[in-house]
């Protein structure tokens, strides 16, 4: 075991974790941040994006000791903002089924509008968060609206 100062959503978290513990775990077991979701465990899946110092990662192939002293931003951390255009447009659109996937839909698509990415690159992105509801058409419309 030992200690770590996770800088998350802007507040400092101490955890005493086994250094290779996936911040997945360490996010949804010991700070219980469960807005960020477990599926498949092996990067495939993007259901556990986070941003890490801005970018789109997935959270449960980042150690806990790769993860400190970076700023890891949560859905929760996003959702301080209720106004925010993503979520203002994926209520109007109605955009989620069951909404397992969506904390990691919505975490991948703003890391890549805080770069001003074009469109194909959103949507090249976004192809690799899988949806088991099959709401990627969904996705894909308010994809379209946030950018252009
Ligand atoms: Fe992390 Fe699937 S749970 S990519």
């Amino acid at each position: 075991m030992a200690k770590f100062i996770l800088l998350i959503n802007n507040k400092n978290y101490p955890v005493e974790v086994e250094p290779n513990t996936p911040l997945l775990w360490v996010l949804r077991d010991k700070l219980g941040l469960t807005g960020t979701k477990y599926s498949c465990g092996e990067g495939i899946c993007g259901a556990c994006t986070v941003h890490i110092d801005g970018n789109a990662e997935r959270s449960c192939i980042v150690s806990v000791k790769d993860a400190e002293g970076s700023s890891i931003t949560t859905i929760e951390g996003l959702a301080e903002n209720p106004e925010h255009p993503i979520f203002k447009t994926w209520i109007e659109l109605e955009v989620s089924q069951c909404g397992y996937c969506q904390p990691g839909q919505i975490m991948t698509l703003a890391a890549m509008l805080n770069k001003n990415s074009s469109k194909q690159e959103i949507e090249k992105e976004m192809s690799t968060v899988l949806c088991r509801c099959g709401t990627y058409h969904r996705i894909r419309k308010a994809v379209s609206k946030l950018v252009e």
